[in-house]
């Protein structure tokens, strides 16, 4: 048995290696994996792991709790074993530890990877049959299934010049955001939509605002953003739009606004993460389904 020891911010180098090497259908860098890490907005350093052969990292695994809609959950983040050290047991030292702490903190249950609002992907990507395996031998059960999508952004003209005339004829305009929107902008989400608060507050940070706004006689009632988790990589979303004026294209035209954004900063594609309504997008803007993940929980 290896000694666990708690995550320091002068592993991530490290850490940021072992994940490049094991993650094989991933990208990372070692900014994303900070983000993930080091700016969720429950951060708890006792709950972020690595293990050691020596001075060396062969183990990582990252734990959060998070208060969802009354409920307390635990989270596995990220986890990742060097492959010369797998079947060993380290992942399942690790596992049993956070396991009891998230127990301490009160979890009701733990899922994995599936972390609102902060997350990497939102389940198991099949293709990683280790993790697939292992969370079953842990005593996890798929719940659920999600996909994430894609849209090309090369050659496809996001225009909304048209749609947006008809819709100021029924006194509704949609614009970007700007700094003095904000309050009203988190109230609204705060009523309709709490759980997406993190990600329009990371809005916020990105030049231009990445969210865009529809307002029925000046009062806000739908949002899309970009740029909120997982920052730099054309990650669209959250959205959503009052129930009143659903069906009147607004959510079509804000999300071209944000994928018309990360096209202007250069980016080739945009994903549209843990979907969802699948054929909306689908048809909207031509997304294609990209990844499927596989949700998994385990209830105490
Ligand atoms: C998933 C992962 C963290 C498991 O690490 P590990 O230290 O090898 O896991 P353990 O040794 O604790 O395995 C515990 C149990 O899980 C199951 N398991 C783990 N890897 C398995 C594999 N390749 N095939 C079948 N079962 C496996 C087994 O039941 C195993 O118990 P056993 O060896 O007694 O049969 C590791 O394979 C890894 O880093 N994979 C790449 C990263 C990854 O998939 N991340 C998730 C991205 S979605």
């Amino acid at each position: 048995m290896k000694q666990i020891e708690l995550f320091k911010e002068e592993d991530l180098p490290a850490v940021y290696e072992l994940c490049r090497q094991v993650m094989i259908y991933d990208r990372f860098t070692e900014t994303l994996l900070r983000e993930k890490i080091l700016e969720d907005p429950s951060y708890e350093a006792g709950l972020v792991l690595v293990v050691k052969d020596d001075d060396r990292i062969i183990g990582f695994m990252n734990g959060v709790m998070r208060e969802i809609n009354g409920s307390r959950i635990g989270y596995i983040k990220l986890m990742a074993v060097d492959e010369r050290w797998r079947r060993q047991g380290v992942a399942t030292q690790m596992y049993t530890y956070l396991e009891q702490e998230l127990k301490n903190r009160k979890a009701e249950k733990i899922r994995i990877y599936d972390v609102p609002f902060n997350y990497f992907m939102p389940g198991i990507d099949p293709r990683y049959t280790a993790a697939v395996s292992f969370a079953e031998k842990q005593g996890f059960r798929r719940f659920a299934d999600t996909c994430n999508m894609t849209v090309d952004l090369a050659g496809t003209d996001f225009s909304t010049t048209t749609q947006e005339e008809k819709l100021r004829k029924q006194n509704i305009v949609v614009r970007r955001a700007g700094y003095d929107d904000r309050q009203a902008i988190l109230k609204f989400i705060d009523q309709y939509f709490p759980l997406w608060r993190t990600e329009v507050e990371n809005s916020f940070l990105s030049l231009p605002i990445s969210l865009h706004i529809a307002l029925l006689k000046d009062e806000i009632r739908a949002f899309s953003a970009h740029n909120g988790n997982n920052f730099g990589t054309g990650w669209f979303g959250p959205m959503g739009t009052h129930p009143d004026l659903r069906g009147k294209g607004i959510g079509g035209i804000l999300l071209k606004r944000c994928l018309q954004d990360i096209k202007d900063w250069g980016l080739p594609q945009s994903i549209i993460p843990w979907v969802g309504p699948v054929s909306f997008y689908a048809r909207t803007v031509g997304a294609v389904v990209e990844r499927v993940f596989w949700r998994y929980e385990k209830i105490f």
